[in-house]
């Protein structure tokens, strides 16, 4: 697997980076000629996609160039390739940009034979993507600073008084903070929004770089609560298994809206100079031995339902064991332009 980051200077980064691939044994001579090989494009960070792709290339052969960087620098790349593709595969952290990219025609329709599991709603109907793994967007809080007695059930808690200055949520910049205000406008509408996000601001809420900050000023108590993604907990406490933090599945009740769920989107780009590699890669991912690593590597929720979850002994739940907002991926990519819009001047780090 060869390594690159979309947009990183020459220098220090590129050093580490190679630094980190030789450490773990990933610096594969190049391919001999006829080898087959495909690149791909990965909002995912490299060492959370890294076990499913090395599994890939033992099982099939083929070699990985991995590109990773944010969703939308990696989608404007696409954009300006248009005449002349390089990337094959395209791995999004949420619907909204891989649908940009089909509504811009950017993305080739496959229908892989191993997503017909994969629910509906975490599909394009044209099958220009596919759902590969989820992700629940919770409360944290910490232990030390709230009794589980008061923890808050509820978005909509965060602007009492109690949470003044106490809750921090990532900037737009990470794309399941634009996903989370798209299932609030989708279920709530423009005005209650707006005023739930005024609310918020009111009440202090410490808008920081990325959920990787939400979690650690949470582990440390800097603030008590975090509207971040399930997984941020689980790497939490991989990073410190003392850390004195917990989950919330928030809006559960009766009348409440449920937990969003978004999922990670995989799609071939339109035009992919190694289309079969690609199919091929799209269908390991699928398949339940390739899944498994995804959900593994990851903490995400499975969207097969024969992948088993990950983390289920520290209270994370798979689709069907909360009540999830009812909202589909689409409805969802359809509404960030408008997050982006009224909210963008807002959720700055
Ligand atoms: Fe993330």
């Amino acid at each position: 697997m060869t390594l690159r980051r979309c947009g990183e200077r020459r220098g220090q980064g590129r050093a580490g980076l190679l630094l980190g691939v030789m450490a773990a044994g990933l610096f594969l001579a190049p391919a001999a000629a006829g080898a087959q090989e495909m690149t791909l494009y990965s909002a995912r960070k490299e060492e959370l996609i890294r076990p499913a792709l090395e599994a890939f290339q033992k099982e099939t052969g083929i070699r990985v160039t991995l590109l990773t960087g944010g969703a939308g620098e990696l989608a404007r790349r696409i954009e300006l390739e248009r005449a002349n593709p390089k990337g094959d595969v395209f791995l999004g952290t949420a619907a909204g940009i891989t649908e940009l990219l089909r509504q811009k025609g950017l993305l080739e329709s496959y229908a892989s034979p191993n997503a017909g599991e994969i629910p509906e709603e975490f599909r394009a109907a044209d099958h220009a993507w596919v759902g590969i793994t989820g992700r629940v967007r919770v409360l944290i809080y910490n232990t030390g600073r709230v009794p589980a007695g008061e923890a808050p059930q509820s978005y909509f808690d965060l602007t009492a008084p109690r949470w003044k200055g106490q809750v921090a949520v990532a900037s737009l910049g990470e794309r399941t903070t634009v996903s989370w205000l798209a299932t609030l406008l989708a279920l709530k509408g423009e005005e209650a929004t707006r005023k739930y996000v005024d609310a918020l601001r009111a009440n202090g809420l410490k808008v920081l770089k990325n959920n990787t900050e939400v979690r650690h000023a949470v582990a440390r108590g800097e603030v008590a609560v975090g509207i971040t993604n399930h997984y941020y907990y689980m790497l939490q406490l991989q990073e410190d298994p003392r850390s004195p933090i917990t989950l919330v599945y928030p809006d559960q009740g009766p009348g409440d809206m449920g937990t969003p769920v978004f999922s990670i989107t995989a799609a071939i780009i339109r035009g992919a100079p190694h289309p079969a590699e690609a199919r091929a890669l799209i269908d390991f991912l699928l398949k339940p031995a390739g899944n498994r690593l995804l959900v593994e590597g990851e903490f995400e929720i499975p969207l097969l339902p024969n992948v088993a979850l990950a983390g289920a002994d520290r209270g994370i739940r798979g689709l069907g064991q909360f009540k999830k907002a009812p909202v589909t991926q689409v409805q969802l990519a359809d509404l960030e332009p408008k997050v982006e819009r009224l909210f963008g001047s807002v959720f700055l780090p």
